[in-house]
């Protein structure tokens, strides 16, 4: 209770940071301003035996102007990862490229990146964004593979009640899903029981929707830091594979996050996913971060604080 009230307070409070002071501490989360930092960070992962998937900053666009820009930046991102032989494909939210403004255009632009993606044996992840976007991503994802862009992948969320209904069309030996517990705020109504004021609740549901990815030979990326649920899955998977690997699998987590069980994941001997985000709008992506690490916000706050 004491707990959960200190870190709404953080919560609210952090919005009030220094943007200087925010941007210090980002540099663990954000790669950067431009393609190049992002370049030099994946490079890095790549040494250490982590594959990325590289996030251009951004969400809702105020205009098609904007989704344009964004799409352009993707662009160079995947020209990017080609030059420099990185391993690592794209993350694109479907809002930052019109969605919401117009939705055929949107499509336009996933497929452009699909295609260039795909003279490259690359991949385009949709990241799966609130519940205004959730029924358009699940058709804009079902349009682009039935129009030939089967190196395209989304997201679901495991605390919607509904993600039971919307994995089933999704699965199968090619499809590619992430499985991630859900971040934004949605009304209780569209949740799994509990799932509003306990993260572990929706632990028995995510492991149920991995195990349908792993029954129907779906990839599936499981996009989650938490161990005890991580171990959860492998047991799922051992169950059904062995002792090795498996390779329909890999685990994602976020850059500057969880780092020691990222690393005990790899050398483990499984495949490990980053997701690197850079890009000119850091701000609100650090206040999303630091809303969910009450600790480190503690931190900030309390040198704003002190000067
Ligand atoms: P949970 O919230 O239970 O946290 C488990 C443990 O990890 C806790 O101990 C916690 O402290 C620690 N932890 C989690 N986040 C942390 C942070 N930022 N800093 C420090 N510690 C942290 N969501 C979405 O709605 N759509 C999407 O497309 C994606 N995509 C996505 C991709 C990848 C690669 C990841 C890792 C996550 C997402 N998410 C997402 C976000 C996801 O839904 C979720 O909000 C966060 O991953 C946090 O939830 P966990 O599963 O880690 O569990």
């Amino acid at each position: 209770m004491l707990a959960s009230f200190f870190n709404t307070a953080v919560a609210r409070a952090i919005a009030h940071v220094p943007r200087p002071l925010v941007q210090k501490i980002s540099r663990r989360y954000i790669a950067g301003a431009s393609i190049a930092e992002a370049v030099v960070r994946v490079q890095a992962l790549n040494a250490q035996g982590f594959t990325a998937t590289i996030d251009v900053l951004g969400e809702v666009t105020r205009d098609l102007a904007q989704a344009q820009q964004t799409a352009d930046e993707y662009q160079g991102v995947l020209d990017a990862i080609h030059h420099h032989s990185l391993r690592a494909n794209i993350s694109v939210k479907p809002s930052a490229l019109g969605l919401l403004l117009n939705a055929q255009q949107c499509e336009t632009h996933i497929a452009a990146l699909a295609t260039a993606a795909r003279r490259h044996g690359n991949f385009v992840r949709m990241d799966m964004e609130d519940l205004q976007c959730t029924q358009a991503e699940i058709d804009l994802l079902q349009r682009l593979r039935a129009n030939g862009h089967g190196n395209t992948g989304l997201a679901l969320q495991a605390y919607l009640k509904r993600t039971y209904r919307d994995i089933e069309p999704l699965l199968g030996r090619h499809n590619n899903l992430r499985l991630c517990k859900g971040i934004y705020v949605e009304d209780k109504a569209h949740l799994v029981e509990g799932a509003r004021h306990d993260r572990h609740a929706i632990n028995s549901h995510f492991l149920h929707h991995v195990e349908r990815c792993l029954d129907t030979g779906t990839f599936v990326a499981v996009a989650t830091h938490d161990e005890a649920l991580i171990e959860q899955v492998i047991a799922a998977a051992r169950r059904r594979g062995g002792e090795t690997a498996p390779s329909g699998l890999e685990f994602q987590m976020l850059l500057g996050v969880c780092e020691p069980l990222r690393d005990r994941l790899r050398d483990r001997g499984y495949p490990v996913r980053i997701y690197v985000p850079y890009g000119q709008d850091w701000h609100g992506y650090s206040i999303r971060r630091l809303k969910e690490n009450p600790q480190l916000a503690g931190y900030l706050l309390k040198a704003a604080l002190m000067g």
